[in-house]
């Protein structure tokens, strides 16, 4: 079974268009888990944009599943990460003017940097997986970072469906994904999945862990967070299944 990881950003992206205290991301975290979530994911951005600090300390206690924080590889986040200690640390890439986390990490040219953060963050006792593209040089240097896993970025995957470039897209993953489990690395993917996109990356080979957040939250507008969320577990588990 892959394991589901429900990114409840924007329960907070609307509770601060307001800056009041409704609705509160820890009420997330137990909703999500009655449907069944595996893994409670949340990014705590520099800009703040969405999940506040206290978030964090919220969501830490109220879940009863693992929770993954997704960072900026920052000297501040990483003090965060080592003091709060999640279960899993996700470095990503942030720019402030972008809507949501665009193109993965370059653990290539950030080597250095990402590779001392991946060091304190394991020495605090804390996973770490790295956001990146389905490149193998991505792949290699995550690897050489140190890093217990990748997360895969479908974006472009999810972005070209229904296209014929989407095959291309998933080749990339597939050879990523591959290369990855060879190196011993855990592979994780999210990023503009969907139900009617996330069959064939639950079906890649070696995925362990999906990242969920923008279309499972809106569905939850219509259907609840719980119902949204069995859905997306029940089409995993169809996935898998074959259908
Ligand atoms: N994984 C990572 C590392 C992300 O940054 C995001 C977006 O916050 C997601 C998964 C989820 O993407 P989406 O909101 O498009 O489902």
């Amino acid at each position: 079974m892959i394991r589901l990881g429900v990114n409840i950003d924007h329960v907070a992206t609307v509770r601060q268009a307001r800056r009041i205290s409704e609705p509160d991301p820890a009420w997330a975290v137990a909703l999500a888990e009655l449907g069944g979530a595996d893994q409670i994911t949340i990014h705590l951005r520099e800009d703040r944009r969405h999940i506040q600090d206290y978030d964090l300390d919220n969501v830490l206690a109220v879940a009863k599943v693992p929770v993954n924080l997704e960072m900026a590889v920052t000297d501040e986040m990483v003090q965060i990460a080592c003091s709060k200690k999640p279960f899993i640390v996700c470095m990503v890439p942030e720019k402030r003017q972008e809507v949501t986390t665009e193109g993965g990490l370059d653990v290539v040219s950030r080597l250095k940097a990402v590779k001392t953060a991946t060091r304190k963050i394991k020495k605090a006792g804390v996973r770490v997986s790295l956001f990146i593209d389905p490149d193998t040089d991505q792949v290699k240097a995550a690897k050489e970072a140190g890093s217990d896993a990748i997360e895969l970025h479908t974006g472009a995957y999810a972005h070209a469906w229904n296209t014929p470039a989407a095959a291309k897209e998933l080749k990339r993953l597939h050879e990523a994904a591959v290369y990855a489990y060879g190196l011993g690395l855990s592979v994780h993917a999210g990023h503009g999945l969907n139900l009617l996109n996330l069959a064939p990356i639950a079906r890649l080979p070696h995925i362990e862990e999906l990242n969920i957040g923008h279309a499972l939250i809106g569905r939850a507008i219509f259907v609840g967070l719980k119902e949204s969320v069995a859905q997306y577990k029940a089409r995993i588990q169809e996935a898998l299944a074959g259908s």
